[in-house]
């Protein structure tokens, strides 16, 4: 794998720069503007379709039967009183499975055919793995029908002791293979002897807990088997492509047999991206029962079956001289990831890129736990790692008595710290400039536990927000029809980031037609494959940049249909002289000259024309060091006498180059803030160590923020576009989630006085 990476950067290195794209900062189209959803009106009048809703003749419904052990094998399952219940269909256990192959895990080099969180083969022994595994799927006419026989199912096990406490296990951590192809132990100079030599040095250890997913939309399936053994699987999944592979490879059947749909994902933020069980199973269902079959997960069985963010225990390590200058940066971590995962939390890639210190380590190791796999998690290492590296600047900040924000300015690099590539575009600083003046940060009195209203204690934080920029190659269908009608077409799904928007935003610009002549079809694996649908933050960039391929291609093409008509004004026309513009192509140079699409297609006698284009592969990413920046401010208050934290200010102050629709963009980023601010001071997966069993399976107990946990939040940004990055954007879906909970806890020690270093804060841990 490394190799390979070798390999693929240094043909990065001498790639020749590309042409510049006319869109990268045009100003007066549609990208640029606050435009609606064009799916708002669909999903709040309730006619969107969810995978719920689907709705088949003849559809039976599926409930799943967990294991209650951690570890041990099944040795009897009771299915009596359940066959006698009303509605009773089957059961269906690894006595009477169909032969699954087992699914393939992540494989950074090749997305395309998806990833399984586990290889464990579903349901085909009796063996148990983690607490919470399907054992049994109980299939009846109805949904009531179907809990009631399921709970009426009778399992007996043969226990053996799991692994399951991450503190008496950790001695064992072992250094992972790598990390999304990023070695796992990164040394620049000698971190050790710098920090031993350090003027002033700081060490701390941070941690956070396991998280769970809790996206509205449950998980979801309905399966439909065809009679030439061909399988319609409509499912809540971020990565429609993916399931379409994966589902192929484990069911045994050619891909194009294979048909995943998903119009419309009520949140994902990362919990869909991976293939879990319950699809597997879903399918396996309907062809035993030989009906369609729905399977939604209870949020118990999300818990259960989808695994979440892996806790982590993270030291971290800063030596400076005594005017800021760091010499040297250490950080290490541990995480969980089970044998039959393959997926490390990256909560060391932001010291990766942040800071300009002459010598650095960092390193992460793994634990084998028997748990359900872990998974991606809205950015998921960003934002643990981000929590302790922005504390541990913080600490530092407090011991040099520098201001913060000063102390990240001293130490911002020239160059990546450890690829040593340049940046592709990074004004951190500016945003820090730009959120300090509208923030107020000035009027801050420095001091710890200096500000008071009666018994609340008030302070303010900030702290840097990083995400890295990841495209997946991808291959967009266009149809531009005679009566200027543009049909966009690639598998790409919404999960409620708003793609769909901004892609017609961007194909009416290219285009130069307006935004209401086109139509963004996704959703269908039968369509274009645009690889991973939503993740990493890529969607928007990969697809616009298969979109730039494909329209120069149909503008390639209408030129060469011009040209076979010497009465056209654009008979001799190059490609690189003219430019869309009210539904067709013109002269850059005489305005005046040029022909409509209508024209041009019906000199040429066609109705339409269909291209399909792919994009270039993303070399941008391997030949700069790219991403998205950030810096959060925020303002608690902290009651003395309880304990209690509120947020009551938030400013969100972003670099992640040009924001193509400021109503999404901002959206994207204060969503990502609510959910920091969940990390931050509720959210927390309360995991029997001795059991091995996750306790708080319900919204009830495990704490998202609600509305009135949530101050009004600020979001600003540079807007300053990236030239490497297609239409001058890059991501903003999961930045916003990273710094929030340093920045939070940076306030709670500024207002108090008092550092908490594990997640969640709480009010137990600020009761002096
Ligand atoms: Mo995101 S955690 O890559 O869906």
């Amino acid at each position: 794998m490394s190799v390979m990476r070798t390999v693929m950067e240094t043909v990065a290195r001498v790639m020749p720069a590309k042409e510049p794209d006319p869109l990268l900062d045009k100003s007066g189209g549609y990208l640029g503007q606050p435009l609606r959803r064009v799916d708002g009106h669909a999903k709040v009048t309730g006619q969107a379709r969810f995978t719920a809703d689907v709705a088949l003749d003849h559809l039976a419904h599926a409930v799943l039967v967990h294991s209650t052990i951690a570890k041990g094998r099944i040795v009897r399952i009771d299915a009596s009183a359940a066959e006698r219940a009303p509605g009773f269909i089957a059961l269906i256990s690894h006595e009477n499975a169909p032969k699954l192959k087992a699914p393939h895990l992540i494989n950074v080099m090749n997305t395309r055919t998806g990833f399984a969180a586990s290889d464990l083969p579903t349901m085909q022994d009796d063996v148990v793995h983690w607490d919470g595994q399907a054992v049994a799927v109980v299939v009846a006419e109805t949904l009531e029908q179907a809990e009631h026989a399921a709970s009426l199912v009778h399992v007996e096990y043969e226990a053996d002791t799991p692994k399951v406490s991450f503190e008496e296990l950790k001695a064992t951590a072992v250094v992972s293979d790598e990390i999304f192809g990023e070695p796992a132990e990164v040394t620049v100079g000698d971190a050790e002897k710098a920090l031993a030599q350090a003027e002033v040095a700081i060490d701390r250890v941070y941690r956070t807990p396991w998280e769970n997913h809790n996206a509205i939309e449950l998980h979801a399936t309905v399966a439909a088997w065809n009679d030439d053994d061909t399988v319609t699987v409509f499912d809540s999944t971020q990565f429609i492509n993916g399931y379409k592979h994966l589902l192929a490879e484990v069911f045994n059947l050619t891909p194009t047999n294979v048909r995943v749909l998903a119009g419309f994902v009520g949140g994902g933020f990362g919990g869909k991206a991976a293939f879990w069980t319950n699809t597997v199973l879903c399918a396996a269902a309907a062809k035993i029962v030989k009906r369609p079959v729905k399977l939604v997960l209870s949020r118990e069985g999300v818990y259960r079956i989808v695994g979440g963010r892996s806790l982590t225990e993270q030291r971290v390590q800063l030596g400076a001289t005594k005017d800021g200058q760091f010499t040297a940066l250490i950080h290490t971590g541990l995480t969980v990831t089970p044998a039959h995962a393959r997926y490390a939390e990256q909560c060391t890639f932001p010291p990766r890129h942040l800071y300009a210190a002459e010598n650095i380590f960092v390193g992460q190791k793994i634990v084998d736990l028997d748990v359900v796999a872990n998974t991606w998690m809205r950015a998921p290492g960003e934002s643990v790692g981000g929590y302790a590296l922005e504390s541990a600047i913080d600490e530092l900040a407090y011991e040099l008595n520098v201001d913060p924000i000063e102390l990240r300015r001293r130490n911002e690099p020239k160059k990546d710290p450890t690829k040593g590539t340049e940046f592709s575009s990074r004004h951190l600083l500016e945003a820090y400039d730009q959120g300090a003046e509208r923030f107020g940060w000035a009027k801050r009195d420095p001091r710890p536990r200096s500000q008071r209203d009666g018994k609340w204690l008030i302070g303010q934080g900030v702290a840097t927000a990083y995400y890295p920029v990841y495209r997946f190659p991808a291959t967009v269908r266009l149809r531009l029809s005679a009566d200027g009608a543009v049909l966009v077409q690639a598998v790409a799904n919404e999960i409620g980031g708003g793609t769909a928007t901004v892609q017609i935003q961007q194909v009416a610009d290219r285009m130069g037609v307006p935004i209401d002549n086109v139509r963004f079809q996704y959703g269908d694996s039968d369509l274009p494959d645009s690889s991973i649908a939503a993740g990493g933050s890529s969607q928007t960039g990969s697809i616009a940049a298969a979109l730039q391929a494909t329209v120069e291609k149909v503008h390639r093409q209408l030129l060469s249909l011009a040209s076979a008509n010497s009465e056209s004004p654009l008979a001799k026309a190059k490609y690189d002289q003219i430019e869309a513009r009210d539904a067709g192509l013109f002269l850059k140079d005489d305005r005046s000259k040029g022909q409509t699409y209508e024209a041009i297609l019906r000199a040429a006698g066609q109705d339409a024309i269909e291209i399909e284009a792919a994009a270039a592969q993303p070399m941008e990413t391997m030949q700069y060091s790219m991403a998205s920046y950030g810096a959060q401010f925020c303002e608690v208050r902290v009651n003395e006498v309880s304990g209690e934290v509120r947020v009551a200010r938030w400013l969100g102050s972003f670099d992640c180059g040009r924001i193509l629709n400021p109503k999404t963009a901002i959206s994207q980023f204060r969503g990502g803030i609510i959910m920091g601010i969940g990390m931050a001071l509720s959210e927390e997966t309360v995991f029997d160590e001795r059991r091995g069993r996750i306790v708080n399976r319900s919204l009830a107990e495990y704490h998202v923020p609600v509305n009135l946990d949530i101050p009004d939040i600020q979001v600003i940004y540079t807007n300053i576009p990236d030239e490497h990055a297609p239409l001058g954007a890059r991501g903003v879906g999961e930045i916003g989630i990273t710094g929030v909970a340093a920045a939070v806890a940076n306030a709670v020690f500024h207002a108090t006085g008092k550092r908490v270093r594990d997640l969640p804060i709480t009010l137990d841990k600020l009761l002096m």
